[in-house]
């Protein structure tokens, strides 16, 4: 059963028909117990390190390992084509995690990242609060910039809010041994798989397409046995765990990623292409939708996804109206889930970048959700009107710190 969409529906599921159930058990258990003290304390001891557990053993504190969690994390490394996945509290728990298994723990703090990134990944990167010092650069730039304390490089494809997408090849050849890690959040494994591509790391907020339904916080990396211990004991010490209500449904979610994703990218696609021709309109950003110039649809990702970022006309007072007046379009962060949303990045989701890498104050990010694709646009349409007839002064701009 080769096929993402089987492997969606049955991926960490191989044994429940053994064990009498149809559907994954929830073990909600904060703690276990232990068949004896020796047992126990090597059962901690191998979960503590970052191991699986041992036989005969226990799972000693959910901190340490819970069984629905780890099916969660199965099913996911299966889609991603990964040895392993480790899941997190949430996305930025995962990127954490990353942090702190690879950079200034084992000496080497300088970390290497393409911007744009998720403004949280970026703030995280930038403000040194887990010890790095971060170099921004062009992602054909990585090699110049490696040093010999460089233990972590960070990219994100398609990139957030401007949908460029990263040849992530091409940067693990420039990575050289250094781990890479691809944020790949907007692509999701139906569409991409960083790993084949000699990623190390394949990073998810699983709060968006995974879960879907936006009622999920969490985070997960899909990597090799080896990096996975490494996480796992970070987690173990920091205590960024998925909560086990949060790993059922994330794992109840995967069997319709596949469906979801396409059926949302191909309204992203007629929306995008139906957007560019529209009068208040300065530019659409989507993969493929002016060319593809760094041949990497069909190579590397296959679909441009079901986000899709605008460039409205009149500044940041016609992009503040239109997100103000959509109704089918929630006006929220996050994206990835069944219905769809609007926010404008410079203002919130970037809002902790520098200033002068943070996006521009007429761009508004668009998540295409499973709504029928006519309505949406006409939804879209209906508020690009309203903005029209907003005062747009030449200058208008971001409010201050925004
Ligand atoms: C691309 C991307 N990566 C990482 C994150 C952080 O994930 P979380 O919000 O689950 O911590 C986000 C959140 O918006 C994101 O959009």
């Amino acid at each position: 059963m080769d096929h993402l969409d089987t492997l969606a529906v049955h991926a960490g599921r191989d044994d429940l028909t053994a064990l009498g159930v149809h559907t994954p058990p929830l073990d909600l258990s904060s703690t276990y117990p232990l068949p004896d003290v020796e047992r126990g304390g090597d059962s901690y001891e191998a979960l503590a390190a970052g191991g699986t557990p041992i036989d005969g053993g226990s799972h000693v504190y959910a901190r340490l390992w819970n069984p629905t969690v780890a099916r969660f994390e199965a099913a996911l490394a299966r889609l991603e084509g990964a040895e392993a996945a480790v899941a997190f509290a949430s996305g930025m728990a995962a990127l954490s995690a990353a942090v702190l298994a690879h950079t200034a723990s084992v000496g080497k703090p300088h970390v290497v990242a393409v911007r744009p990134l998720y403004g949280g990944s970026d703030h995280l990167l930038s403000n040194g609060l887990l010890g790095t010092e971060v170099t921004f650069c062009a992602a054909h730039e990585i090699g110049a910039h490696l040093r010999p304390d460089t233990g972590l490089v960070v990219v994100e494809t398609p990139a957030n809010p401007t949908l460029e997408l990263v040849d992530i090849a091409a940067v693990v050849a420039q990575a050289g041994g250094v781990p890479v890690l691809v944020d790949n959040t907007f692509a999701t494994p139906v569409l991409q798989q960083p790993l084949a591509h000699g990623a190390a790391m394949s990073l998810h907020s699983a709060t968006k397409y995974l879960g879907g339904h936006g009622d999920v916080v969490g985070g997960v990396i899909a990597c090799s046995d080896e990096t996975a211990a490494a996480l796992r004991r970070v987690r173990a010490i920091t205590g960024g765990i998925l909560h086990p209500l949060g790993a059922y449904l994330l794992h109840r979610g995967l069997p319709t990623l596949p469906l979801r994703v396409r059926a949302q990218q191909e309204s992203a696609r007629i929306l995008a292409r139906r957007l560019l021709t529209h009068d208040a309109i300065a530019d659409v950003f989507y993969p493929g939708l002016h060319g593809d110039p760094t041949g990497l649809l069909g190579r590397q990702q296959c679909g441009g996804g079901a986000m899709v970022s605008i460039r409205v006309r009149g500044g940041y007072a016609a992009a503040a109206q239109v997100a103000a007046s959509t109704r089918l379009f929630t006006h929220a962060v996050s994206l990835g889930g069944v219905d769809s949303l609007i926010q404008h990045p410079a203002a919130l989701t970037h809002r902790p970048v520098a200033a002068d890498a943070r996006p521009d104050a007429d761009i508004l990010r668009l998540s295409i959700g499973l709504e029928h694709v006519d309505d949406l646009i006409a939804d879209i349409e209906r508020a690009l009107e309203t903005s029209r007839t907003a005062a747009a002064p030449a200058e208008a701009a971001v409010p201050a710190g925004a």
